[in-house]
Formats: C-alpha cells, sequence, structure tokens
C-alpha cells in the first residue's frame, strides 16, 4: 500500500469536489489501486469561509509556505484558477521535487515550456488531465494511447458554459444573462466568467490540446479568438430556419507543417453530429492518420466531473510519479491565418432596387461565391437579407465586407459568422 500526502491548493467548486470524490471512493480507490491518499493541508483566501464540505479545520492554511515546505507532502493539486499567483506555486512546487496536478488551462498554456524545463529538471510529475474538457479523459489517450499516429485535425466543443448558454438560449428562448447566472451558479463558469464568454477559455484549452496533438508549441496567440457575446435570438432563430444550430467550436488541423488553429462561434447543420452535444456536455473529435476518426463526449465542467479527471491524475501520479514531457518537432511550423470557411452573414439595407445586386456584384468582385440569399422585410424601408457563401478564403470576406460596410445602401452588417457543414 503506498501512501501519498497530498495538499490542494484551492476550496471551490473543484476543490469540494475533489475533497466530495475522495470521501466518497477513497475505500475504493485504496483497494483497487493500493494507494492510500492522505490530504495534510487546503491553501485558501479565507480561512472562516463557510465551505460546502466539512474540513477539520487545522488543515486550512493561508500561507502557501506551509505547504511548500512540509516534507510529508508529495503531491500537490492546483485548482485555485487564474495565472497569478498559481504559476509561481506550481513552478515552486515542481522547483522542490513534488509533483504537481493541475486544472489550470490559463497557466500550462501560457507557461508549457516553463513548467515542463522545472519538471524535467527536478524529476517531479506534472498533470493536467482536468485542464481540458473536465472529466473527459482526453490528455491520457493522446499521451499514452495514440503515439502511432499523426494527428491532422481536432475540431470540437470544449467551453461547458458557452455550450449551455447556446442551449439553453436556443431551446428555451432564454436570454444570455440569465443562462449565464445559472450556468456561474452551476459551478461550471470560471471564477471570472470572461474567460468562457470571450472564448479565451477554449482557446487555452486548444492551445494544449493541439501543443500535444501536432507535437508543436501551439502559443495562444497564434490562435483566432472570437467569443459567443456578439450572437443574438435573431441569428438563433434564422439558423434554425436554415437547418443549422450554433456552437462555439474549437478547431485545429496541421497539413504540410502548417498549422491553423482557430476558436468561433459557428453553425453547424442540425444533423452535425455535434449538434447533439448539449448542456455542459463537451465532444472533441481527433483525427489521427492511422485511426481514423475519434470522438470523445462527456461532462466539461463541474465539481465531480472534473475531480474525477483529478483523482485520476493523483493515482497514476502516486503510481508512477515521473513527468512524462512531449518531445517536440524538429520541424517549426508554420501559422496559418487565411482559412476557408463558408459564412452566414445578416445585413439591414434600404429596400430599394439595385441593392441586392450590388452587394451581389461585391461579393463576386472578392471571390466569394454564394449559396444561399433570402430576403426578409424589416421595416417600411429597411430589409434583413441573409446570406451564406460557399467556401472563402479570410482574406476575401475581409475585402468583400470592407466593401459591403462602406456602401450607402448598407444600414448595418448585423452578424458575420463561420459556417461548417
Ligand atoms: P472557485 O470556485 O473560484 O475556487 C477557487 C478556490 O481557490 C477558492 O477556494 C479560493 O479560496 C482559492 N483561491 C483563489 N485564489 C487564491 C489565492 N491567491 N490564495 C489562496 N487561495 C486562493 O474556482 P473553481 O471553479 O473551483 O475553478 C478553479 C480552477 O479549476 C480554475 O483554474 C478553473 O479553470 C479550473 N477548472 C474548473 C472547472 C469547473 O467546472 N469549474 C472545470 C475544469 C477546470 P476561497 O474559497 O477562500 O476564496
Ligand atoms: N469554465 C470551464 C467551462 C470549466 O465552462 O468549460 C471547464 O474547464
Amino acid at each position: 500500500m503506498k501512501k501519498i500526502g497530498l495538499a490542494l491548493l484551492g476550496l471551490g467548486t473543484i476543490g469540494s469536489g475533489v475533497m466530495k470524490v475522495l470521501n466518497e471512493n477513497g475505500e475504493l480507490i485504496k483497494k483497487q489501486e493500493e494507494i492510500e491518499i492522505d490530504v495534510r493541508k487546503i491553501l485558501v483566501r479565507d480561512k472562516a469561509k463557510k465551505r460546502s464540505v466539512e474540513i477539520e479545520p487545522s488543515l486550512l492554511t493561508d500561507n502557501y509556505d506551509d505547504i511548500l515546505n512540509d516534507d510529508s507532502i508529495d503531491i500537490i493539486a492546483e485548482f485555485m484558477g487564474g495565472e497569478d499567483p498559481a504559476f509561481l506555486y506550481i513552478r515552486d512546487a515542481l522547483r522542490k521535487g513534488k509533483t504537481v496536478i493541475t486544472a489550470n488551462k490559463e497557466v500550462i498554456a501560457k507557461h508549457w515550456e516553463e513548467l515542463d524545463e522545472e519538471a524535467r529538471l527536478s524529476g517531479a510529475g506534472l498533470y493536467f488531465e482536468a485542464s481540458v474538457a473536465g472529466g473527459i479523459p482526453i490528455i491520457k489517450p493522446l499521451r499514452r494511447s495514440l503515439q502511432a499516429n499523426r494527428i491532422l485535425k481536432i475540431m470540437g466543443i470544449i467551453n461547458g458554459t458557452t455550450n449551455y448558454i447556446l442551449t439553453k438560449m436556443t431551446e428555451e428562448g432564454r436570454s444570455f444573462e440569465d443562462v449565464l447566472a445559472e450556468a456561474q451558479k452551476l459551478g461550471y463558469a470560471e471564477p471570472d466568467p470572461t474567460a468562457d464568454i470571450e472564448g479565451y477559455d477554449a482557446r487555452y484549452k486548444l492551445s494544449i490540446l493541439s501543443t500535444l496533438c501536432f507535437r508543436n508549441r501551439v502559443p495562444v496567440d497564434r490562435i483566432y479568438c472570437q467569443g459567443i457575446k456578439g450572437i443574438s435570438a435573431d441569428d438563433i432563430k434564422y439558423a434554425r430556419e436554415l437547418g443549422y444550430g450554433i456552437k462555439l467550436l474549437a478547431i485545429a488541423k496541421k497539413e504540410n507543417n502548417k498549422i491553423e488553429a482557430r476558436v468561433h462561434p459557428t453553425f453547424i447543420p442540425l444533423s452535425h453530429p455535434l449538434y447533439a452535444v448539449r448542456d455542459s456536455y463537451n465532444a472533441i473529435f481527433i483525427k489521427g492518420d492511422m485511426v481514423g476518426d475519434l470522438m470523445f463526449y462527456g461532462r466539461g465542467a463541474g465539481d465531480l466531473p472534473t475531480a474525477s479527471a483529478i483523482v485520476s491524475d493523483i493515482i497514476t501520479a502516486g503510481q508512477n510519479g515521473k513527468h512524462y514531457y512531449v518531445k517536440f518537432d524538429q520541424e517549426e511550423p508554420k501559422f496559418e491565418d487565411n482559412w476557408l470557411s463558408e459564412y452566414y452573414m445578416r445585413l439591414v439595407v434600404k429596400d430599394q432596387p439595385g441593392v441586392l445586386a450590388e452587394i451581389a456584384g461585391i461579393f463576386g468582385r472578392h471571390n466569394v461565391s454564394l449559396d444561399t440569399v433570402i430576403q426578409k422585410l424589416r421595416d417600411k424601408n429597411n430589409a434583413t437579407i441573409i446570406f451564406i457563401t460557399h467556401k472563402a478564403s479570410e482574406k476575401w470576406i475581409s475585402n468583400a465586407m470592407k466593401e459591403i460596410n462602406a456602401s450607402p445602401s448598407v444600414i448595418s452588417v448585423e452578424s458575420l459568422i463561420r459556417v461548417e457543414k
């Protein structure tokens, strides 16, 4: 029987979830995995705060040094959130040879090289299964089960909060603010929900996934990012009329040493398997050159699903302990930002002769071919026009939109959303 001295950094949604899993399944883990996990200290900001799990008060500390300098602590599990001081705490723990488990995608995505190097030097383990897609096992399969492949493509829904919001707005016609407040109450949202809404959380996760998949560092700032704030009830309504739903997708591809990586709201057909991924569920497609298509599906956020991934890492680290670092490709990749996609656009224009022909002409001059055009009367003088294009490059679309925006016939460009069929 191996005995592990564990410290937790954080006792919020996820920290409490970890305590619940250990309380509920600690005996099972002991019996099956021959590991006894003993929580020795828990770092919090406010020791007096009421907690959702029962905690022996002497375990709580608000001083990190109590943990760092305690030789009986072998493993530190971090779920405080934010970049600082979490990054410094993780770095110092690794430096001291203590293994770290973290759910913190921001820290891993931004400080991969430095933490990897600290772990390599001290020989401590660094594990981050819970940093991507909550309870879904994705990091371990990528590291341990798909080594025989070149990964060509990743596409998925990797933020539970925005998926929850879009699902409830679509199915129940509820407002963005109302559903966001509910997602926060359910513990899906980040401590600062801007990270979810603006797409940053999904971008950190895509940086981690694509770095692992392509064996090239894919820094956060090389990933195009657009959140769901601009998605209106009208877009959701028109999407349905046209046979689509709206999802926040994360997409990354590698071809001929060129990497394309992006996070944005996307129209997908109602028959697409990702459309069936509702609420806080996540799903990730991976295409390997040998294995073909794989799909991973499950709860992408929430206390117990995320704690399941964290406790699994604690067990693996207790049994193995060594850092499994990624050997990067020697060849530097190029990053592509002029990718091809189809587009949905909604414009309000003057309702007068020749306007439709004028706009179609602008698209034509910029190489953009149209698939669908629908005109709807909005009021006496103005009309709403909806376009869906064929595949066009980002540059063609952006040049066409500049000209459309400048046209005196156009009152406003209401939305511009990519389509993935
Ligand atoms: P949370 O509920 O806000 O909990 C944060 C905890 O960290 C609190 O207990 C807080 O102490 C403590 N803390 C924060 N800053 C601290 C500091 N400077 N010093 C000491 N303690 C500090 O957040 P959460 O939802 O559990 O998320 C935590 C992490 O897990 C984030 O990195 C998030 O991205 C990741 N994650 C979350 C989910 C999810 O579904 N929520 C899923 C996967 C990954 P007090 O309680 O005293 O304030
Ligand atoms: N806030 C994140 C989400 C938590 O909603 O997906 C899981 O990483």
